[in-house]
């Protein structure tokens, strides 16, 4: 007689394997196209059975860019302004260009020195500019709209303050957009760079 199962691997821990995938699955058809950083979690959930965090996208000194691949600098890639204008950067990938993929899409905005509060990481601000996740933590659309000095996603409407951490201000979402710290370059001509990854994790929780 043949068995799917395993001799050293009881159906109880089969099965909580199988939620797992599922889980994530759901998570990942919820939030659109099926991006590389899905593909990667869908590699590693099958070769191990396990979760597996894929490798962070920003760590300290990865340079912010735009589509293009062009750095920005502090001076000038958003205008000093009161009111929210965010733009979409990305981390600048090695020998040049960016780094495109859903998950590391970041929101930069600027606001006038002096007007984030906590639960902002004040630390991850500089030049009045600050950074979040572009991934919606409800289900995983990229937040592209604003309302007010909120920012919205045209999905099912959630808000996230950029002045306070981005916490969720209005639902479904709840919880906040992670942060990504950010610093500039001191001998570089003052371009934009992470210092460190998000501070917490991309897209639906
Ligand atoms: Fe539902 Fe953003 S994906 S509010």
């Amino acid at each position: 007689m043949t068995t799917d199962t395993p001799p050293d691997e009881p159906h109880e821990e089969i099965e909580i394997k199988r939620r797992q995938v599922a889980k994530i699955l759901a998570a990942i058809s919820g939030a659109g196209a099926v991006s590389a950083f899905s593909v990667s979690a869908i590699a590693g959930l099958s070769e191990s059975g396990k979760i597996e965090e894929p490798e962070p996208l920003f760590v300290e000194g990865v340079r912010l860019v735009d589509a293009e691949g062009t750095p920005l600098r502090a001076a000038d890639a958003i205008p000093p302004n009161e009111n929210l204008e965010p733009i979409t950067v990305y981390p600048e990938q090695e020998g040049g260009g960016a780094i495109t993929e859903d998950r590391a899409a970041v929101l930069l905005v600027r606001f006038p020195e002096g007007s984030y509060q906590e639960p902002t990481n004040l630390d991850g601000t500089v030049d009045g500019y600050a950074a979040y996740s572009k991934v919606c933590t409800h289900l995983g659309c990229a937040v592209n709209g604003t309302e007010g000095n909120q920012l919205y996603c045209q999905c099912h409407g959630s808000q996230f303050d950029p002045l306070q951490g981005a916490e969720v201000t209005s639902g479904p979402a709840t919880s906040p957009l992670p942060q990504l710290p950010i610093g500039v370059a001191d001998d570089d001509g003052q371009l934009l760079l992470a210092t460190g990854p998000f501070e917490g994790p991309v897209g639906p929780q």
